[in-house]
């Protein structure tokens, strides 16, 4: 038995390689970087799931399907009411469940088009502020933008919104992945693979990570505070929110990909001296205190710059994230499904047994 399933190999996959190592990730026999601020989302639809759906339009055409799906899944923020106080990845995931499930191209259409709509919606609502109903002939990224905050965005803004999305749209078999490739094997549907991702998705030691490191820096403030906040955090037993990763023993490649689409934006430069002085004395520090384990910096800290300059509000990033992520929650489900086996390990039963008859 594997703590964690770790080096425990489940799936044969064409979709993706992390390679833990090297720092380096393929998808679909390309590098990271020639995907990443070069392709739009829909483009990285097609990279993914091309041959894995029938019947799924690719260019201007999958835009536009994309741009109906947003429209048809709108009414669902409109008629079903939530309790108050969920959060928006919990909002996302109540509206989620709404729509009828199927392992057809219709349903991953609307799977691919609903996060974007009932993220800006659910902070939206948490902003006291009725939803902006989507503009079908926008891009995936630009009209995702402009549900959230009323204004078309820049092309700028856009082009940093899609080169996230396709930064995070795969990562091999993570928990959130595999937690959507067991559902997709019990054929229950890509709806319930999806809510499986998303559920698996929202925890911090996943995709919740991103929300905390803006509390970080915004509890740290100044760079030259950053070491004695960081050293009182780990004395407290606290994780530093953003470093450490289960397979990448070097620094993960995606951090890269998105300082790169942050310089490219422009963002707050201040708020990007500050982030590059915490990451510098935490990796410092967790050198020092953990000389046995290489913590690195992972997706999740220029995530939290990147969409925090985009203007999402912390508590919506894992959203954002699930929005990025569903690409290759379907296209594994896809996979799972067209290898048709279940998926079903053993344990070892450690409790005790009936008792023998003397
Ligand atoms: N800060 C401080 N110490 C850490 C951190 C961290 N961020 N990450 C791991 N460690 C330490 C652990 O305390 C442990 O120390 P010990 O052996 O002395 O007890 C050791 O490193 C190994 O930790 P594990 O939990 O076994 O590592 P695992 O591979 O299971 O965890 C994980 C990976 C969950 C990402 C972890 O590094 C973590 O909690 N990071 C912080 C949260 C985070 O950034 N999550 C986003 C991950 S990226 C993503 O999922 C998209």
């Amino acid at each position: 038995m594997s703590d964690g399933l770790e080096d425990v190999v489940a799936a044969h996959t064409t979709l993706s390689d992390v390679d833990g190592v090297a720092g380096r990730l393929v998808i679909r026999g390309r590098s990271l970087d020639d995907l990443a601020g070069r392709m739009a989302f829909e483009e990285m639809v097609t990279l993914m799931l091309g041959g894995l759906l029938p019947g799924l339009p690719e260019g201007a055409e999958l835009q536009a399907v994309l741009g109906a799906a947003r429209a048809s899944v709108f009414p669902i923020v409109l008629r079903a009411s939530l309790p108050a106080g969920l959060s928006p990845v919990e909002a996302l995931r109540t509206w989620t469940a709404l729509i009828p499930d199927g392992e057809d191209a219709g349903t991953a259409v609307t799977l691919l088009a609903a996060p974007a709509v009932f993220t800006a919606a659910a902070v939206r609502r948490a902003r006291g502020l009725e939803p902006v109903a989507p503009e079908a002939g926008l891009s995936h990224a630009a009209d995702t933008l402009r549900m959230l905050g009323g204004d078309r965005p820049s092309a700028a803004e856009a082009a940093a919104l899609d080169a996230y999305l396709v930064t995070v749209a795969d990562h091999g078999l993570n928990a959130s992945t595999f937690a959507a490739r067991v559902v997709a094997s019990t054929r229950a549907g890509l709806v319930s693979a999806e809510l499986a991702g998303i559920s698996a998705l929202k925890g911090p030691l996943h995709g919740g990570a991103p929300g905390p490191v803006i509390d970080m820096l915004d509890a740290i403030g100044e760079p030259g505070d950053a070491r004695a906040w960081l050293e009182a955090a780990l004395d407290r037993g606290e994780r530093l929110m953003g470093f450490g990763h289960r397979v990448y023993r070097v620094r993960d490649p995606r951090a890269d990909a998105l300082k790169a689409a942050l310089r490219r934006l422009g963002a707050d430069s201040a708020r990007l001296v500050l982030a590059e002085a915490v990451e510098q004395a935490a990796l410092a520090i967790l050198r020092e205190r953990k000389p046995n384990r290489p913590l690195e910096t992972n997706v999740e800290f220029y995530t939290a710059l990147l969409l925090e300059a985009l203007g999402f509000p912390p508590e919506a990033f894992t959203c954002v994230f699930a929005m990025g992520r569903t690409i290759g929650w379907l296209a594994h489900a896809q996979e799972q499904i067209a290898g048709g086996r279940l998926i079903r390990p053993q344990s070892v039963y450690v409790g005790p047994r009936p008792m023998q008859a003397a």
